[in-house]
């Protein structure tokens, strides 16, 4: 129904059903020995049996691990390398992730490093994974406490997304994802802003061909901004927007808060600073806590905020210990600085966590 091509290296095709799948493979030449399905105890239930009936003339192995977060560790590789040596898994197999941003992190940053990289394909089937994760080729796991901090840039060969899948994820989960998608249009687009401030019930019912082009603009957002700037040197930091303060509010949470409520905290806190600086109003910032506030990802939280502040002291993003924000000069386009004082940072918390 619809596809993007990253920069000539990868395509996005995003459709209601997995009909078209297997047509696409043979289309961009992923040719393969061996396949090998990673998703999670949760999707499987759902997707697994569909995908291995495409295939149902092949060996298709499958490795299923514990759906959440915490499966994103070392052990969890090392137990998925054991598994692809013990069935002879050879360097011309293909990687699917099938599942939310957990699997195709792990999957992806086992498809980069097992015998120096194989291929590996994303069905992305979370909100989250469909806009944001599967695409921009970041992998990795969690170490010592310290999210994403192993990983690699490595990217899948084909991003398919059938929107239907959305119809299974857990509503907050739903709700979640809609942090990044209000983000992107916050950050780059207004008038994707304006669509999701319009169409917001039909977004929330699940309506098939809403969710198509929503899924379509915030991908396309996303692909536009990873291939002016692959590894993050320059204007991908956008993206960041709201995260800064997110992960440092997800962080105090003992990880209570689902990403996008943190995330959503951080996106009224940054908008607070622009309005301080002068470059929005308080009516936008009304509007952000409006919609964020119909998605549920956007309440009243009591934290420390010099807690808040410290733990943004150490986000791996910052340079020379001076705290990145992401600030908007106007709704649609957005900035780094490093140039915010602690008294206005922790103002802008403050006000965040006041709701
Ligand atoms: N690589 C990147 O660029 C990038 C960007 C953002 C986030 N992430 C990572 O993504 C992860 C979060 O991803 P997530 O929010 O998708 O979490 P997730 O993968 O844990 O999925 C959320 C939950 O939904 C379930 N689920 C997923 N799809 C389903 C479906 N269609 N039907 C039923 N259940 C379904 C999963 O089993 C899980 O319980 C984090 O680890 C984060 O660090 C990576």
């Amino acid at each position: 129904m619809y596809n993007i091509n990253i920069d000539k290296k990868y395509n996005i095709y995003i459709e209601e059903d997995f009909y078209n799948f297997k047509k696409f493979l043979k289309k961009d030449n992923i040719n393969y020995n061996n396949l090998v399905i990673i998703t999670d105890d949760n999707v499987c239930k759902y997707y697994l049996d569909t995908i291995k009936s495409i295939f149902i003339e092949e060996k298709v192995y499958s490795y299923i691990i514990k759906s959440g977060e915490q499966s994103k560790n070392l052990n969890e590789i090392y137990n998925i390398y054991q598994f692809l040596l013990n069935n002879n898994i050879d360097r011309k197999s293909l990687i699917i992730a099938l599942g939310g941003g957990v699997v195709g992190d792990i999957a992806g940053f086992v498809a980069a490093t097992y015998m120096r990289g194989i291929k590996f394909i994303q069905i992305p089937t979370s909100l989250l994974a469909q806009v944001d994760s599967s695409i921009g080729g970041k992998t990795g796991v969690d170490f010592l406490n310290k999210k994403n901090i192993i990983g690699s840039f490595y990217n899948p060969s084909l991003v398919y997304i059938n929107i239907t899948t959305l119809k299974t994820l857990p509503k907050e989960h739903f709700e979640n994802g809609m942090a990044e998608v209000i983000k992107h249009g916050y950050i780059l687009d207004k008038e994707y802003l304006d669509f999701i401030l319009y169409k917001k019930e039909k977004i929330k019912n699940l309506d098939k061909d809403t969710l198509l082009q929503m899924i379509y603009k915030s991908c396309k957002i996303k692909a536009n901004i990873v291939c002016i700037d692959e590894k993050e040197k320059g204007i991908r930091e956008i993206l960041n927007f709201g995260h800064t303060f997110g992960h440092s509010i997800e962080t105090e949470s003992n990880f209570n808060m689902l990403h996008g409520e943190s995330v959503a905290m951080g996106i009224i806190a940054s908008m607070y600073i622009s309005y301080i600086y002068g470059y929005i109003t308080k009516e936008h910032i009304q509007q952000a806590k409006d919609i964020l506030s119909y998605f549920n990802i956007y309440n009243k939280q009591n934290f420390n905020i010099d807690n808040i502040y410290k733990n943004m002291l150490y986000d791996k993003k910052n340079d020379n210990k001076k705290i990145k924000i992401i600030m908007l000069r106007n709704i649609g386009k957005a900035f780094s600085t490093d140039e915010i004082s602690e008294e206005t940072i922790k103002d802008a918390i403050k006000y965040s966590l006041e709701g």
